[in-house]
């Protein structure tokens, strides 16, 4: 495995790839790498003929009360864990190689960007939007590989791809989670055993909620209280949010039909998990 820490490098290497007629798959980490980001980078093996991994910390994408500085960066580790997955090049540039002083150039998806966890942290999506940008022109991918843990960011980079003409193909996986069902997330790490056991409760109210729907419960507002209620009564987090909508343009639902996703984000002392379930209506 290649490790490049310039954007120029980068850009050469896939540049010749690309002429050698290679397909080259992507996926962008913040490292902290566990079973999920590794489940996305061995599909984009099996996929492509090339495998570039980026790990970068996005100062962009943290609010000014977020965890930018605290943010797990276990470097050695991600390597070995990286080079076992079989990663072909992995992009670690520093923050100056991304964002060059003066930097001026954001990238925003309109409205979609506004609800879920986009409410809870004003400027978030413009970042991740920003710097995905940046990085499928400095990787030119052939498949992007995203996860559906970050359900809101996948149809806000979907979203993007689309209407900046990306050249391509978004491809979004399913959730990895642990034994006891809670979804994988490099933020596990800051969590007390206590509240560790705790995070399990997400995934369980979404699949109770999930169950309710399929065996026709048809009140949204029942659904969201049913989740509400489980998390209080046996967490100690805080919601931030618990919603559905439309699984494709996060619309809120005015009824229980098409594909749903059942999104939240709940608090556990400064940490912020957030999980989600599709369902399936008709
Ligand atoms: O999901 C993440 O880890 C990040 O938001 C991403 C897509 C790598 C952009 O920084």
């Amino acid at each position: 495995m290649r490790v490049i820490r310039s954007v120029k490098t980068m850009q050469r290497l896939v540049s010749q790839a690309r002429r050698q007629g290679k397909r080259v798959g992507f996926v962008p980490t913040m490292g902290a790498l566990h079973e999920g980001h590794l489940s996305l980078m061995r599909r984009c093996r099996r996929e492509n003929d090339l495998t570039v991994v980026s790990i970068f910390v996005n100062p962009a994408q943290f609010g000014p009360t977020e965890d930018f500085k605290a943010y797990p960066r276990p470097v050695k580790a991600d390597q070995r864990l990286a080079g076992k997955a079989g990663v072909d090049i992995l992009f670690y540039p520093s923050d100056k190689e991304m964002y060059p002083d003066p930097y001026r150039t954001y990238i925003e998806v309109e409205k979609m960007t506004e609800n879920l966890c986009g409410k809870f942290r004003p400027g978030h999506f413009k970042g991740v939007a920003t710097v995905v940008g940046k990085l499928l022109n400095i990787v030119q991918p052939d498949v992007l590989y995203l996860g559906q843990k970050d359900a809101q960011q996948a149809v806000v980079l979907k979203q993007m791809v689309r209407d900046l003409n990306f050249p391509v193909t978004v491809k979004v996986c399913p959730i990895v989670r642990g034994p006891d069902g809670a979804a994988l997330s490099s933020r596990n790490v800051y969590l007390t055993p206590q509240e560790r056991r705790q995070a399990a409760v997400l995934f369980r109210s979404l699949q109770e909620a999930k169950e309710k729907i399929q065996s026709g419960e048809r009140s949204l507002a029942a659904v969201v209280q049913g989740i509400r209620r489980r998390i209080l009564k046996e967490t100690s987090g805080k919601i931030d949010y618990v919603a559905c909508v439309n699984a494709q343009t996060l619309e809120p639902l005015s009824c229980v039909d098409g594909k749903i996703l059942i999104a939240l984000a709940v608090r556990f002392g400064s940490t912020r998990l957030i999980d989600n379930i599709l369902v399936q209506v008709r």
